[in-house]
């Protein structure tokens, strides 16, 4: 057996030499994965041997066998879904952390991950334009974020009515009413069937021409249904189009109702970091729940999520236990307390060092730089001959259609030339797109987080398309103003 120290060297200097491999030739490979499922499965389905492997040639061999099976979706032409990237202290502390191995349940297991979770969640409050008075968690991601603000809500709901919802569970509860748009993202509905409460009882209400929520169909609803516990609930930024909830009215509305809102943020709380676009959020500090996500927008490596809750004391309720064998420390914050996982990773170092590497205003710049970077991809692309922008960012994401150019082309032509383009953007191996359904009609999502996005990327990406919809060369209507 090697000595300790040097199998770890071996082991981590041979992850090193091919992370930084991977993260210099992210902006010459293919950002689309190469090889499909029956390769990876060749390469990786190995024999287990009884006898191990040295640490060294499990690491290099596990690089070798997935390369061309990742997607470069940490790198700067990769437009589909919400994916940021990876900012670099927040890469280095992630490795930290797992070297650290902290198990972040309680501040005795590690006190620096329990005082760096309680400095972040201070100024991710801060920064996001919270209530300092509310509790936080950082958990796996904003689906996490949901449930965990979801049950804090059902907790504090239930209480009112003087059902213990931690003894008596959901069965023979007062049913909870739910209102949201038809627009929420899946997320929300499925933190929804965590706690026992079923798509039946959410009452979707059909989303304006931008995908916000209008004040007078959550009036009416509010208004014409029974008076039960409610939860309604608004989203800073929409999935497709990045519309924005109008908070400073709706929030009084769903007050007067006593209901319970709830923020799906994933992506559009970041907007408060940017005095451009700060406005978008006002009146958001006035609901009872937010949920966002560090993995995106603050370009945290997976997985890191945020839930913030006002109530705190339903928010602990739903969390916190106690057994003999854990250690409780007076005055201290234990993530347990707070958090759905037991034994759990320290997220906040990452979160930690994204925030100093940025400082302020690194923080602003990201947001705006991306928000930039999308109106320019959505503008340019669709403004080239054969496409068409279908909503243009409020944010960092928009939308494209693109048109088949034949005459009496029907809608179902231009949805299958939609999907063509993106397609074959996709096996150029140069961008990532994906595609969506909006109002019944297919488009190309815009979608742009990472810090890595440059206006080189933006401009070798709309050439690109100018060449997939006319590859005899020659139109460059978006072309650069
Ligand atoms: C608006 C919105 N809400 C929630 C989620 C779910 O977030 P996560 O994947 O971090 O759980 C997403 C993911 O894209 C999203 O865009």
């Amino acid at each position: 057996m090697d000595k300790l120290p040097s199998m770890f060297r071996a082991s981590l200097e041979t992850a090193f030499d091919q992370a930084l491999d991977y993260l210099d030739g992210l902006n010459e490979k293919p950002v689309a994965a190469r090889v499909d499922a029956a390769t990876l499965r060749e390469r990786l389905n190995r024999v287990l041997t009884e006898e191990g492997v040295r640490p060294e040639q499990v690491i290099r061999e596990l690089a070798a066998d997935v390369d061309g099976g990742l997607v470069g979706s940490s790198g700067g032409r990769f437009f589909a879904w919400v994916i940021g990237g990876s900012l670099p202290a927040a890469l280095a502390a992630d490795w930290l952390t797992s070297t650290w191995d902290q198990n972040a349940v309680l501040y005795a297991a590690s006190p620096a991950a329990a005082v760096v979770e309680e400095v972040v969640g201070a100024w991710l409050k801060e920064i996001l334009g919270l209530p300092s008075a509310a509790s936080f968690a950082l958990v796996s991601g904003c689906q996490m974020a949901h449930a965990t603000c979801l049950a804090a809500a059902r907790q504090a709901l239930m209480a009112e009515r003087g059902w213990d919802v931690e003894k008596r569970g959901m069965c023979g509860a007062p049913p909870i009413r739910i209102i949201s748009s038809d627009q929420s993202h899946g997320s929300f509905e499925r933190a929804l069937r965590f706690l026992g409460l079923g798509q039946s009882h959410v009452q979707y209400l059909r989303a304006g021409p931008q995908g916000a929520l209008p004040a007078d169909a959550l009036e009416r609803a509010l208004a014409e249904g029974p008076r039960a516990p409610t939860f309604v609930l608004l989203q800073a930024g929409e999935i497709n189009t990045g519309a924005f909830d109008s908070f400073q009215e709706l929030i009084p509305i769903s007050r007067r109702y006593g209901a319970w809102v709830h923020v799906d943020g994933a992506f559009g709380l970041w907007a408060a970091a940017s005095g451009q676009y700060r406005h978008l959020l006002e009146g958001v500090a006035m609901a009872d729940s937010w949920a966002t996500d560090g993995h995106k927008w603050l370009n945290v490596p997976f997985d890191c999520g945020y839930a913030f809750v006002l109530n705190a004391a339903a928010h602990r309720a739903v969390m916190s236990y106690r057994a003999p064998y854990l250690t409780h420390t007076a005055e201290v914050r234990d993530e347990m307390d707070w958090n759905p996982e037991w034994s759990r990773r320290a997220r906040g170092f990452p979160t930690y060092a994204a925030l100093r590497q940025l400082g302020r205003a690194g923080l602003a710049s990201l947001v705006e730089n991306c928000c930039r970077h999308a109106r320019s991809l959505v503008t340019r692309i669709g403004g080239l001959r054969g496409a068409e922008v279908v909503r243009e960012p409020t944010l960092n994401q928009g939308l494209v259609r693109f048109l088949d150019l034949k005459r009496n082309a029907a809608e179902k032509d231009h949805d299958r030339r939609t999907e063509e383009v993106i397609a074959a953007m996709v096996a150029s191996g140069e961008a990532f797109f994906g595609g969506t359904s909006w109002r019944g009609r297919r488009a190309m999502r815009v979608s742009v987080c990472c810090w890595r996005t440059s206006d080189e990327d933006v401009d070798r990406v709309v050439d690109l398309f100018s060449q997939i919809l006319n590859p005899a060369g020659s139109v460059r209507d978006g072309a650069r103003p």
